[in-house]
């Protein structure tokens, strides 16, 4: 079954940005084995990341995050089948912008909806 999980956590501290595009560089890697794709999105010092996959290699790919020391306090947002890819292709883009700051604060609150910042962050993404 095809599912959707999103979530949001707090970057490690002393992370850079060149740290996260080697991180997105290997994940890519993996994501394509596993066809898992999403986006990765770095806002101030939060990631809000989308991954689109077949569960068992969600399972998997979530394993591998959540292990991770570059970063902490993993929130799930939303766990759930889908019937589409939004991310078709992207075996994980990555987003580095504080432009989605409000959108970001605003799901946390669910104040909108995932689906509302998927939107935004393509609308970015197809910008940069
Ligand atoms: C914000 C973030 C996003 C990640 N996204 C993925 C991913 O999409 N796919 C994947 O296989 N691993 C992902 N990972 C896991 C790590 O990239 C991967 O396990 C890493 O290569 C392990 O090395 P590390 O211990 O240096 O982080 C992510 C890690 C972080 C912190």
């Amino acid at each position: 079954m095809l599912e959707r999980l999103v979530y949001i956590s707090t970057a490690a501290p002393d992370l850079t940005v060149p740290e996260v595009r080697r991180i997105v560089a290997r994940s890519q890697m993996r994501n394509r084995q596993l066809d898992v794709t999403g986006m990765l999105l770095l806002v101030r010092s939060e990631f809000l990341q989308v991954l689109e996959g077949q569960r068992d290699m969600l399972d998997e790919v979530v394993g591998y995050i959540s292990r991770s020391p570059r970063h902490q306090d993993i929130r799930l947002i939303e766990r759930q089948p889908i019937t589409t890819r939004r991310f078709d292709g992207w075996h994980m883009g990555l987003l580095v912008t504080d432009a989605l700051a409000d959108q970001v604060e605003a799901l946390k609150a669910r104040r909108t909806s995932v689906d509302a910042v998927i939107e935004a962050m393509r609308a970015n993404a197809d910008l940069m």
